[in-house]
């Protein structure tokens, strides 16, 4: 990703060193978090130094690396972060199979983490088909380069159709309660991507004045009949689109799907602190009696989903045959 004329990655490594885009800093300040201890890359994922479902697997990887010399210890620190995304657990099963094979750690990690920059870049060529000129396209959290490593996976088609020319604007959910739609504009302003960043509850007042005509988000975990969990507030967006009459499309590399789940019902959602709704960068905005719920995630059937963006291209349904995934 492009900041400041600056080439970037939300991760990288130099050595046995692995550095982060602090995502927590970000817009405000542009710190680098660095590290060589998987202990701290569990703490980076867990307190989302790096987030967002590709770019958690790629800094799990690098932790399994970093952590080879006791790779079952490892992988149970690493699974232990965070429950939905299903792409740490994906890294963690390549990984340990990779050190299972003697082979050079961290080779194996950059090895992975490629071929998900390699999968977004090919989302990006795959869903641009569905941008056309003078479209206005929603997308909730922050499904961009920072949430992948590069590329993005939603924004990924928005920047292929933005470097052709093609004139959009952007909606960007501000997605409470940890404001991702701030880093979606901070990625789409580095880009020059015409965009507005909206209260999440404006959503539908924009699609029922038909003004979006398109919807592209992410996915943390889709099951095998396309049912799919993503950031809170993702289903009542698809509702709407619904409701709307308007196409509504999951964008996600193939690390993302998880073979193993016959639908959407069994994905664990989790569950943060209440100081992510309590307080904005720190300073309390309600008072301390106030309980809270905090769920990070939801699931949306897959009854709304006009079609899945993957690298190997645009596809309606998605079968599972003994494990392996089917597109149709
Ligand atoms: O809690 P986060 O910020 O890690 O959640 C991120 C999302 O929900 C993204 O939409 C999802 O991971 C897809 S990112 C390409």
């Amino acid at each position: 990703m492009n900041i400041d004329g600056r080439q970037y990655r939300a991760l990288w490594v130099e050595g046995k060193a692995i550095s982060f885009i602090d995502q927590r800093k970000l817009p405000y300040t542009f710190e680098i978090f660095t590290t060589r201890s998987v202990d701290d890359v569990a703490f980076a994922i867990k307190e989302m130094v790096v987030r967002g479902a590709p770019a958690i697997g790629a800094a799990a990887a690098y932790g399994m690396a970093l952590g080879e010399k006791e790779p079952e210890k490892s992988a149970a620190l690493l699974r232990s972060t965070r429950p939905t995304a299903h792409d740490l657990f994906h890294a963690v099963e390549y990984m340990t199979k990779a050190i299972d094979h003697a082979e050079n750690a961290f080779d194996a990690a950059s090895t992975y983490v490629e071929s998900i920059i390699d999968g977004c870049k090919k989302i990006g060529e795959n869903g641009d088909i569905l941008i056309k000129d003078e479209m206005t396209i929603l997308t909730h959290c922050n499904a961009g380069a920072l949430a992948t490593v590069d590329y993005g996976t939603a924004l990924a088609p928005l920047r292929v159709a933005h470097k052709k020319q093609k004139n959009i604007f952007v909606f960007a959910d501000e997605t409470r309660p940890r404001l991702q739609g701030l880093l979606t504009a901070w990625e789409l302003h580095q880009e020059g991507i015409p965009y507005a960043l909206i209260a999440d509850n404006a959503a539908g007042y924009f699609m029922e004045k038909n003004e979006i005509d398109l919807v592209i988000v992410g996915a943390d975990r889709i099951a095998k009949n396309g049912d799919f969990a993503n950031k809170i507030g993702t289903y009542e967006k698809a509702v709407c689109a619904k409701e709307n009459g308007i196409p509504f499309y999951v964008a996600a590399p193939a690390s993302t799907f998880d073979v193993t789940l016959k639908d959407g019902k069994q994905i664990i959602i989790e569950e943060r602190k209440r100081q992510e709704v309590t307080q904005i960068n720190g300073k309390d905005i309600m008072p301390d009696w106030v309980t809270v719920k905090n769920p990070a995630f939801d699931l949306t059937p897959n009854k709304y989903v006009t079609g899945y963006i993957t690298e190997s291209g645009i596809h309606k349904k998605i079968f599972i045959r003994e494990k392996k995934i089917v597109y149709r």
